[in-house]
């Protein structure tokens, strides 16, 4: 009778294996039939106590055996469980990951950042102003009237745009910021402007309709021509290099005077790297600051160009083309 019963159990457990496609409802099998405390080969077992005592051994090796058949079935249907679960998970976590590019600033922002640190440990404040400007900014308040030859060398975009008498432009140069900062706060002053500039150039290797400056102005009590200089070597020292030899040419600014052109020294070959000189005192004129109570000096330096020197880009087109190839070398 027993018999039965054990041969029963064993194709009732099939059954409900077959069933079976998940890890919880396979525990709860396990539970049903070879728990611990309440399963029911335990039952079976207890049953045996009611058998005649000779066929016991009998029984209990049957009862034994189909235990370890359930258990054997079991933890193969768990292995196949977990096999398949791999498969037909929607996300498989043994998958080469995706590389996530980082970007990067672009070669003329690293190099301005790079300049503009430099001037900011010097104890320089910076100062923006618009891209769209006047004409009075851009021109006449710099000692730039007009009729002046110097405005035939910053070929303009005027805009069609006029105000009163003024007319708008893009602005050819930062210089324009000076006045504006001026106008605004008193000397002591001690600034840096870093911008984008416009002319009206064909692009080609050394010209672009768009580049960019970082200008210069220091005005105080007592300031010199000595104070120019050395400011400068130590700003292209701190650049270049402590190696690198620096001239200083007369030339010409319309608000400045003296003014001169700097030239660096790099691998035997004269490179020019920016303009400068003292404040014209019409420029104070203009802006209402007593010149003879202050001096002071500016200097404007193309970004482009140092980045070309520095870097030995050959063309300024590189610049502006957005080619990966190129940008992502530095
Ligand atoms: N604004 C000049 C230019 O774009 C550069 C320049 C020269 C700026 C001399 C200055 C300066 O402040 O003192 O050509």
């Amino acid at each position: 009778m027993l018999d039965d019963v054990i041969e029963k159990l064993k194709k009732e457990f099939i059954d409900k294996l077959k069933e079976i496609k998940d890890e919880p409802s396979l525990l709860n099998l396990k539970g049903e039939f070879i728990g611990r405390k309440r399963g029911k080969v335990k039952d079976l077992f207890k049953e045996l106590g009611k058998a005649e005592p000779q066929e016991r051994g009998r029984l209990g090796q049957a009862i034994n055996s189909l235990k370890t058949f359930i258990e054997k079935s079991l933890s193969e249907k768990e292995k196949e469980i977990k096999s398949k679960k791999v498969k037909t998970d929607s996300e498989d976590y043994t998958y080469p990951g995706f590389r996530i590019e980082r970007g990067r600033k672009h070669l003329l922002q690293q190099v301005m950042d790079d300049v503009m640190d430099i001037f900011l440990k010097m104890g320089y404040h910076i100062e923006t102003g618009p891209e769209v400007e006047t004409d009075y900014f851009n021109f006449t308040a710099l000692n730039i009237p007009e009729e002046h030859p110097a405005r035939d060398e910053h070929d303009t975009f005027y805009l069609d745009y006029e105000k009163g008498k003024d007319k708008y432009l893009l602005r050819t140069h930062t210089s324009p910021v000076q006045i504006r900062t001026m106008l605004k706060k008193k000397p002591p002053l001690k600034i840096i402007v870093p911008g984008k500039v416009f002319r009206k150039d064909e692009p080609d290797d050394t010209h672009s309709p768009v580049f960019h400056q970082l200008e210069g102005l220091v005005v105080g009590e007592g300031i010199s021509f000595a104070d120019l200089k050395g400011t400068l070597i130590t700003f292209l020292k701190a650049l270049f290099g402590d190696d690198i030899q620096v001239r200083f040419r007369p030339s010409f600014f319309p608000f400045t005077e003296p003014s001169a052109e700097v030239d660096v020294l790099l691998k035997g070959e004269w490179l020019e790297i920016l303009g400068c000189g003292m404040v014209d005192p019409a420029v104070f004129s203009e802006v209402g600051i007593d010149s003879e109570k202050y001096t002071g000096f500016a200097f404007g330096l193309g970004i482009d160009r140092i980045t070309m020197v520095k870097y030995r880009v050959k063309s300024l087109r590189y610049f502006y083309d957005n080619d990966l190839r190129f940008l992502r070398q530095f």
